[in-house]
């Protein structure tokens, strides 16, 4: 269905034995079939891949984050080049987080208040102010296809009390991202927070789907919770939100994280584990995690995953990836992130293609019997 001038969305198939569901997601800069995958390019780049290799494993949607693209290059250099696709090369779609989590985790003398949040720029010590209007108006300046509101964001395990300070500022600062969004072409998501207290998570959701948002996302967790609460969250708060609208589950997780989401009726996703891990010689694979800098791959003359079809497996022994991060070469990094967001892209089509067959159920469990086995 169509939602605004921004964004519709069509769900072609639901799964027989669980909530997951296989959809269309239609932006101003083409089409993105989910469940999905975001890789995250916080700084206008997925550090050390460019557009083209995006491409090649898979990618449709590149993230980029407000609170780092204000600070470093600014508004005015996006408004002169016309935006994040011609600046960065990216002709597809591109959403941008609103700088709601990395004022929680990474500014530095930052006060909060009802207007905003101020805090010291890491590139010139000087004083910035993000409000939801800021942060609309930034994300314009950038031009994704879909906005992020501004929201509140809080260990998810704080007493209820400051829970529910955060929730409900997140649903005041919502509605004026709303009333200060100028471009109808940008699709524009709210944030449910509540932490891990069901009530509130059943609050948020309430009152942020009463205002009319182009897609929902849940957010404040993985942020001090565990696996088993972080998935319970999940699951009720899936279910609370509007079935024709896209779900998105923020910063989670790992590739069994991605599958119980996904069962739980989560559309999209992002994270940067499979980017963050390649930088420490760590891969994915369908056998478990590689640490690719342990002494018995410098003389293993086999591919890093004997079933994956990426270009790293299929040209480079784990010996040649080995000897890179031991001397510290560029390559190594890159051809590691290459192939852990193939196999994250490549678990993505798998389970869109069991959505399909309505076989999902099967398959996941088939797939988290195997990291399982693998990880413990
Ligand atoms: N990334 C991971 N979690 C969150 C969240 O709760 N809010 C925002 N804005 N970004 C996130
Ligand atoms: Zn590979």
């Amino acid at each position: 269905m169509t939602l605004s001038a921004a964004l519709s969305f069509d769900i072609k198939a639901v799964d027989v034995a669980s909530n997951a569901r296989r959809g269309t997601l239609q932006t101003g800069h083409g089409r993105v079939e989910t469940p999905t995958f975001m890789a995250v390019g916080t700084r206008a780049t997925v550090t050390g891949l460019t557009p083209a290799d995006l491409a090649d494993i898979g990618a449709q949607v590149v993230l980029g984050n407000t609170y780092h693209l204000m600070l470093r290059p600014g508004p005015e250099l996006f408004r002169r080049v016309g935006g994040i696709h011609a600046f960065m090369g990216w002709s597809g779609p591109v959403l941008t987080d609103s700088g709601g989590y990395q004022i929680f985790s990474l500014a530095e003398d930052r006060t909060l208040s009802e207007r905003g949040a101020r805090f010291r720029s890491y590139t010139d010590q000087r004083m910035h102010m993000l409000s939801p209007e800021r942060s609309i108006e930034m994300q314009t300046a950038i031009g994704s296809d879909i906005m992020m509101v501004l929201d509140v964001c809080v260990d998810s395990r704080s007493d209820e009390a400051t829970l529910r300070d955060a929730m409900e500022r997140t649903h005041r600062w919502a509605k004026r991202s709303l009333d200060a969004r100028t471009n109808p072409a940008q699709a524009l998501f709210a944030i449910v927070q509540g932490g891990v207290r069901r009530e509130l998570r059943k609050e948020s959701a309430g009152v942020l789907t009463a205002m009319p948002f182009d897609g929902f996302a849940i957010g404040g967790l993985a942020v001090g919770d565990a696996r088993a609460e972080r998935e319970d969250m999940t699951h009720f708060s899936a279910e609370l939100l509007p079935r024709d609208r896209p779900r998105y589950l923020m910063g989670v997780g790992t590739p069994a994280d991605l599958l119980e989401a996904i069962a739980a009726g989560v559309d999209m996703f992002d994270c940067i584990l499979p980017t963050h891990l390649a930088w420490q010689g760590t891969a994915f694979t369908g056998t478990g995690r590689v640490r690719l800098t342990r002494g018995p791959n410098a003389q293993a003359d086999v591919p890093l995953d004997a079933e994956c079809t990426c270009s790293t497996c299929r040209l480079y022994s784990r010996a040649y990836l080995h000897h890179l991060f031991k001397c510290s070469e560029p390559l190594g990094p890159r051809l590691v992130s290459l192939h852990n967001l193939h196999h994250y892209h490549a678990l993505m089509a798998e389970a869109r293609r069991a959505i399909e067959a309505g076989t999902y159920a099967a398959f996941a469990k088939r797939k988290l019997e195997a990291i399982d086995r693998h990880e413990h």
